[in-house]
């Protein structure tokens, strides 16, 4: 049975759905559509599918020219309505997965968009979970719910588990250079994701379960957020001795083997680092097994916003202002530099302590117009009036930044991110944090 999709992958008339058009969604597209694949997307969100269908791109670092070609020639169509994955051959799920308030796994866009495949499978139809998730969740989630006593998996249609890797805005590595964990319940449901991967140009690394494909891409996210959060703990250690963690670092990095670098921040943001280790964590406790340095590093890392926030109290005070009525510029918001991706930045949290702390708080980026969360807008950046703010918080150091302006004209600057380390000038308005 697989022959007839093989056939399809082969010669690219295979239609390609895609449940959940956002980051990892539209790079899947833009990917499968540059290999010659039909496309459709479903995403639960009408103003993004009406964005899309405008020719309109709601992520600044994708510009979409290749997508809107292809919707353009009809050959790719998006909805927030199902049906149009009516007629799709393969269907790949990347929404997100998120936590609750209580830390643990919020399955419920996972749930809907399982739902939304039982309502759409067919025979011969290969089904890919692409989202980061619990290492159980293809076989023990989304595989009782697909296949029953007269439709088999392996036979009747294929299901797989390929995790996303990514890293937003990076273009030194573009979908298909980047190597693809692929696993299937079955070895027809494996052979038939890894020749898919494979022809969009990727190199696969094949594993014997999606357990295995799971727990590998927690594991990859497990190691940056045990790492940022050791890196930010050395920061303030360090600076308790009076020694610059920056500097420290450059020395340890001469090391030509067993080190990588990682540079200290206001905390690790988006929407990977600092949820997908918490599915391990939770599915962990479930098992009885140990969560101390995840859920440690987790907890590092929620704090830093807090040390940001401190820092900025400190260099207040040594002004002799409190944080109560000071006016306190914070530039960039998002939680990495040169997007527009504000998912988990400390930078909110920064400002909402600011705020509840009295502060007359502004923000700039120039990828963030609003926050709705803590309730702001941009403010247009005025290099030539930097100096009414009391203080200035570096926390993302986008590329479009003037730094020596930054520098020049403000009177106190705490600087989440070493953006200033390199320049001349008065550095003792300098805090680093
Ligand atoms: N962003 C990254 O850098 C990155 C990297 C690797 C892996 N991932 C993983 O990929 C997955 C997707 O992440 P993302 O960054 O693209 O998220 P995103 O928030 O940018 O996009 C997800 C989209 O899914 C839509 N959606 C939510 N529930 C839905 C449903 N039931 N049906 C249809 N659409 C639905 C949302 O409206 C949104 O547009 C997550 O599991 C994430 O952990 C993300």
């Amino acid at each position: 049975m697989e022959e007839i999709l093989k056939k399809k992958i082969e010669d690219r008339t295979a239609i390609v759905g895609v449940i959940g058009v956002g980051y990892i969604g539209l790079s899947l597209l833009e990917a499968y559509g540059n290999a010659g694949f039909q496309l459709r997307g479903f995403d639960v969100s009408q103003e993004r599918m009406e964005l899309l269908n405008r020719r309109k791109s709601y992520l600044n670092f994708m510009p979409l020219t290749s997508l809107f070609k292809l919707m353009d020639e009809g050959r790719f169509k998006a909805s927030s309505n199902p049906d149009v994955l009516d007629d799709a051959d393969i269907l790949v799920i990347s929404v997100p997965t998120t936590l609750d308030e209580y830390h643990n796994p919020d399955l419920t866009n996972l749930r809907a968009a399982f739902k939304t495949v039982r309502s759409h499978l067919k025979k011969d139809q290969l089904v890919i979970l692409q989202s980061s998730t619990y290492p159980g969740t293809t076989e023990e989630e989304l595989l009782p719910l697909l296949a029953s006593e007269n439709f088999k998996v392996g036979e009747d249609f294929f299901l797989a588990h390929v995790p996303e890797i990514a890293d937003p805005g990076n273009e030194k590595f573009s979908f298909s250079q980047i190597p693809r964990i692929v696993s299937g319940i079955t070895p027809r449901c494996l052979e038939l994701a890894a020749m898919l991967y494979e022809s969009l140009g990727c190199e696969t690394f094949k594993v014997s379960s999606p357990k295995v494909a799971e727990a590998a891409k927690l594991l990859q996210n497990g190691y940056r957020l045990v790492n940022i959060s050791f890196i930010n703990e050395m920061k303030v250690m360090l600076e308790k001795m009076g020694i610059d963690v920056w500097e420290v670092i450059e020395a340890a990095d001469s090391k030509p083997f067993g080190f990588q670098r990682f540079n200290p921040s206001p905390g690790a943001g988006g929407d990977c680092i600092p949820i997908a280790p918490f599915y391990m964590v939770w599915k962990a406790r479930a098992t009885k097994g140990p969560t101390t340095l995840l859920d440690l590093s987790g907890h590092i890392n929620d704090k830093m916003p807090l040390y940001t926030f401190n820092k900025i109290a400190e260099g207040l005070n040594e002004k002799g202002l409190p944080v109560k009525g000071s006016k306190v510029l914070v530039l960039g918001v998002s939680y990495k530099r040169n997007v527009n991706d504000t998912r988990e930045s400390p930078a909110i949290d920064i400002l909402r302590f600011l705020k509840e702390h009295g502060a007359e708080v502004e923000y700039n980026d120039p990828y963030v117009e609003q926050l709705k969360r803590v309730d702001m807008k941009n403010t247009p950046l005025d290099y030539d009036k930097l100096d009414k703010y009391d203080a200035v918080v570096i926390a993302t150091d986008h590329d479009s930044y003037q730094w020596e302006k930054v520098l020049k004209n403000s009177s106190l600057i705490i600087d989440c991110r070493n953006a200033l380390g390199e320049l001349e000038g008065t550095k003792s308005k300098v805090i680093k944090a």
